[in-house]
């Protein structure tokens, strides 16, 4: 493998210590260890509402729903106009920019609000009718985790529920969504709806009744009734320390060689144990000259300083592989940020950026192949013979994803649309509920606990003593 390639300047990015971690980070992530950190309390889980205020989980008969008006506004309206009618979005200028208008929202990415409308539309075509309090009722988990309740009220996120699963993994995810979502809200200057929903931190499949439509980081293509959301990773991927994800953007960007400059090759590295198609990929790709597919042994450090590869390194390559893993490729967003070639199966697990893949056409964006990767020779002998499509292809990647629906304030935007849309379908929440005081009098007291205090009285959990 050649070296690292340097920048510009001369000077290496990382110190060979900070490499090896990186390398060991990067890998151990996407098949970490749970057992090591098993939480045995976890200190800011919000004070319990009183029994008579749990609903029981048990979602309405059918015949008590009440439908969804089909013919209600799915874009807010604009309440203010600090821009001018000619405004679009600049990626330079806008990348962090997480306080755009409605409007603004609609010209800078007018097609990524897919996944909420057919969310809504769903609903209305099964007749489930507005989501109810039931609906965001998450007590049903008890045991299970992985999941959390929340509330924005005036502007403010509470947490009302979590319940976490044993392995620890959720909590890290929870803070970050948490802060993400916080983001959109305190960043926006206009007026933002009273809505309440519940979070699903999980990536696996555990509700084969297909009964709650949760908020998901990633949506099985036979779970209609999820709502799929922008994932932790956007603001930063806990545990694997692959960074605050604009750091990685910059990173990337400051690296990144010219595709004339990049290895003419495929490239991916992973464990082949958590999906069969890796397995497929790894034989598919064996000892051909445009492959450097390689598997990686978690225990085996030594092989994996030699072959592990960052994010950014793959960057080197004119062509990335992605692969679905437990479930969607949680790396797929940092690959799309290269401006390489996207070479990516179909996919089973969809997210909020999936519809936008193009693989045909004077907009192609990526190349598609079977979940088994049968094609995939044949797609890499075409690449390599049209290098003028291949570079087409990764200059629309660029536009669509790296440059637009990918930046920061997209993500932004998407939270604020889903808050919109998900406040326009379902119960307006309660702010307040009674509890008892120590005299038994009755007390008004806001729900939950607000996102402040949430983080900042938040303790790590410590492992068990054995
Ligand atoms: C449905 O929504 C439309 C558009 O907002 C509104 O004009 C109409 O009155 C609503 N119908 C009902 C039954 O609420
Ligand atoms: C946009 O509109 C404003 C005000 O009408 C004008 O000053 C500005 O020059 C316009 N910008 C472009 C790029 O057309
Ligand atoms: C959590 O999300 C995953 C991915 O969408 C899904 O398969 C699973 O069923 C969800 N868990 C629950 C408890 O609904
Ligand atoms: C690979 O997948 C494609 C598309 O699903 C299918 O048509 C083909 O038969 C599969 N090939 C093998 C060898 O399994």
């Amino acid at each position: 493998m050649k070296p690292w390639t340097i920048n510009r300047r001369g000077y290496t990015l990382c110190t060979f210590s900070c490499m090896v971690l990186l390398l060991i980070l990067i890998t151990t992530v996407f098949f970490p260890p749970y057992g090591s950190r098993l939480p045995t309390s976890l200190q800011s889980k919000p004070e319990q509402e009183s029994a008579e205020t749990r609903k029981i989980w048990k979602l309405p008969p059918m015949d008590q729903r009440i439908p969804i008006n089909a013919s209600m506004s799915l874009t807010p309206e604009d309440e203010y106009s600090g821009f001018h009618d000619n405004w679009t979005f600049d990626t330079d200028r806008d990348e962090r920019n997480f306080h755009l208008s409605p409007k603004q929202c609609s010209i800078a990415f007018p097609k990524f609000y897919y996944e909420i409308e057919r969310a809504v539309k769903y609903r209305i075509l099964k007749g489930l009718g507005r989501i109810t309090e039931q609906d965001v009722d998450i007590t049903w988990r008890e045991g299970g985790g992985e999941i959390l309740r929340a509330m924005i009220y005036d502007k403010q996120l509470y947490i009302i529920d979590v319940e976490w699963a044993d392995h620890g993994y959720d909590v890290p995810r929870a803070i970050a969504i948490l802060h993400s979502i916080n983001r959109a809200v305190i960043s926006y200057p206009g007026k933002l709806p009273n809505i309440e929903f519940a979070l699903n931190l999980s990536d696996w499949p555990l509700d084969p009744d297909h009964r709650w439509p949760l908020w998901v980081f990633t949506r099985h293509e036979e779970d209609p009734e999820k709502w799929v959301v922008p994932d932790f990773g956007y603001w930063s991927w806990p545990e694997s320390f692959m960074g605050e994800y604009s750091e990685l953007r910059h990173e990337i960007r400051e690296n990144e060689p010219s595709w004339q400059h990049k290895f003419p090759k495929a490239v991916w590295r992973g464990a082949i144990a958590t999906n069969e198609l890796r397995e497929e990929l790894l034989k598919k790709s064996k000892n051909k000259p445009w492959a450097d597919i390689k598997s990686i042994t978690w225990d085996d450090k030594a092989n994996l300083k030699k072959i592990g590869l960052t994010i950014p390194q793959h960057c080197n390559y004119k062509f990335v592989v992605h692969t679905e893993g437990h479930s969607y490729s949680g790396r797929g967003k940092y690959l799309l940020n290269c401006q390489s070639v996207s070479i990516v199966h179909t996919p089973m697990w969809l997210e909020p950026h999936t519809h936008l893949f193009i693989s045909e056409g004077p907009n192609q964006n990526i190349v598609a192949v079977d979940r088994n990767f049968t094609n995939l020779d044949s797609a890499m002998k075409d690449l390599l013979t049209s290098p003028r499509k291949a570079q087409r292809i990764a200059r629309n990647s660029v536009q669509t994803f790296r440059d637009r629906y990918l930046t920061p304030a997209a993500q932004a935007c998407y939270w604020r649309r889903l808050f919109y849309v998900w406040s326009q379908i379902s119960f307006e929440p309660k702010l307040f509920h009674d509890v008892k005081d120590q005299n038994g009098q009755r007390r008004r007291k806001v729900r939950g606990k607000p996102f402040e205090s949430f983080v900042s009285e938040f303790t790590l959990p410590v492992k068990a003593e054995s």
